[in-house]
């Protein structure tokens, strides 16, 4: 049995990580990691590879960035050599990026079995490209590996088969609980000159946030009054990076005393970042589910969430991106009022192991 995992940005990295290492308890599987390199910067991805012990990829296809359809296309080209030259049995796709969408659908109409890790997870906004790389790879996969019980109704309404839908858990939560202790060890607050618990911590990278120069204007401004109440530190992503010198905001945001900017961060220390943290402002999925299991408040920069149960049953809470809504519910927390959150069904550890399982049996 030969297996291809695929690997293309930053989210993906430490969600694939824990299934290498489950997979290693099958020595009769052959495994083979692919990255698509839609994410390149060291920051970005190398660091990752490094700090998860993800095996160096077998292959790694140089994609870069460029248009939806261009990162698309170029990766469906390439993957298709691949897949011509390895024959493997299934391909696994973890989440909802460009490489996700491009791979499973080379993958299908070459008759590779596919399976979809983080599967039936909807924002029902179209808008997102997310929502169209997840819907598209749901439909087309053979194996729908699911992170919460409401995700199989999701795809139980849109026709899939029940049969095909596997509630194992979340994968990233694996990772997550492998890493903790070694983070929180780090002393990261402390050597960016903050006190455990008494900063937030703030991403923002999401098209809608951060493409428009009105809406980012705006989240620049939450920026700027967050940072006179409490420390923030906002590790800024190349892409809103860009964005904020191209729209002229990075000015106001230099005369924030209490604001840091810095780099990306790698998985490590953002986790320390996270675990000690007052509160977390962002439009990332993960980051909704790693403070729910970590306990801290998240106020989700977004209209909607695809994972509501960090809302239902986490410490998370969406609230757009106007600005007084944020700083409200910004000094609701900070006053001392925020949930407190339970670990979801499943989000134990070991959704890794209970995934390649299934695969291994299935085959
Ligand atoms: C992508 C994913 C998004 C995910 C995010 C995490 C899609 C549609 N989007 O968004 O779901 O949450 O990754 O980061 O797949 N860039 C660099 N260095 C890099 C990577 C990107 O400088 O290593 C710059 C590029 O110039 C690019 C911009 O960042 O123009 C955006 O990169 P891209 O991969 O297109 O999408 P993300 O916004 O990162």
């Amino acid at each position: 049995m030969k297996i291809l995992s695929v690997v293309g940005a930053r989210p993906n990295f430490m969600k694939i990580a824990p299934i290498m290492d489950a997979l290693q308890a099958y020595p009769q599987v052959e495994n083979l990691l692919l990255h698509t390199g839609q994410h390149y910067d060291e920051a970005m991805s190398r660091v990752f590879f490094e700090e998860l012990d993800l095996p160096k990829p077998d292959i790694y296809l140089g994609i870069g960035s460029g248009s939806h359809a261009e990162q698309t296309a170029f990766v469906m080209l390439a993957f298709e050599k691949v897949l011509l030259e390895h024959h493997p049995d299934i391909v696994i796709v973890v989440g909802d990026v460009n490489s996700t969408l491009a791979c499973s659908v080379t993958a299908v109409k070459l008759g590779v079995s596919v399976a979809h890790v983080e599967a039936g997870l909807r924002s029902y906004d179209r808008q997102m490209p997310e929502e169209i790389n997840r819907i598209v790879t749901d439909a087309l996969s053979d194996f729908l590996f699911t992170t919460s019980r409401q995700a199989n109704q999701n795809l139980i309404r849109e026709g899939l088969d029940p049969e095909k839908i596997f509630f194992v858990g979340n994968v990233m939560i694996d990772t997550l609980d492998k890493h903790r202790v070694r983070a929180e060890l780090l002393g990261t607050p402390g050597r960016l000159g903050l006190q455990p618990g008494q900063y937030a911590l703030m991403t923002l990278h999401r098209a809608a946030n951060v493409d428009d120069p009105m809406v980012l204007s705006r989240l620049v401004d939450v920026l700027y009054e967050l940072q006179t109440e409490i420390p923030l530190l906002f590790p800024v992503h190349p892409r809103t990076s860009k964005r904020l010198a191209e729209f002229g905001l990075l000015e106001r945001l230099e005369t924030a005393s209490q604001l840091q900017i810095v780099p990306p961060q790698g998985y490590l220390p953002f986790l320390d970042l996270m675990a000690h943290a007052r509160l977390v402002l962002t439009d990332s999925g993960g980051i909704q589910e790693e403070t729910t299991i970590l306990g801290i408040p998240c106020l989700t920069l977004r209209q909607n969430t695809e994972r509501p149960i960090t809302v239902t049953g986490g410490t998370n809470t969406v609230v757009g991106s106007n600005p007084g809504v944020i700083l409200r519910a910004a000094r609701r927390i900070l006053s001392g009022t925020h949930k407190n959150g339970q670990i979801p069904e499943l989000w134990d550890g070991h959704a890794a192991e209970r995934l390649v399982e299934i695969l291994v049996k299935h085959n």
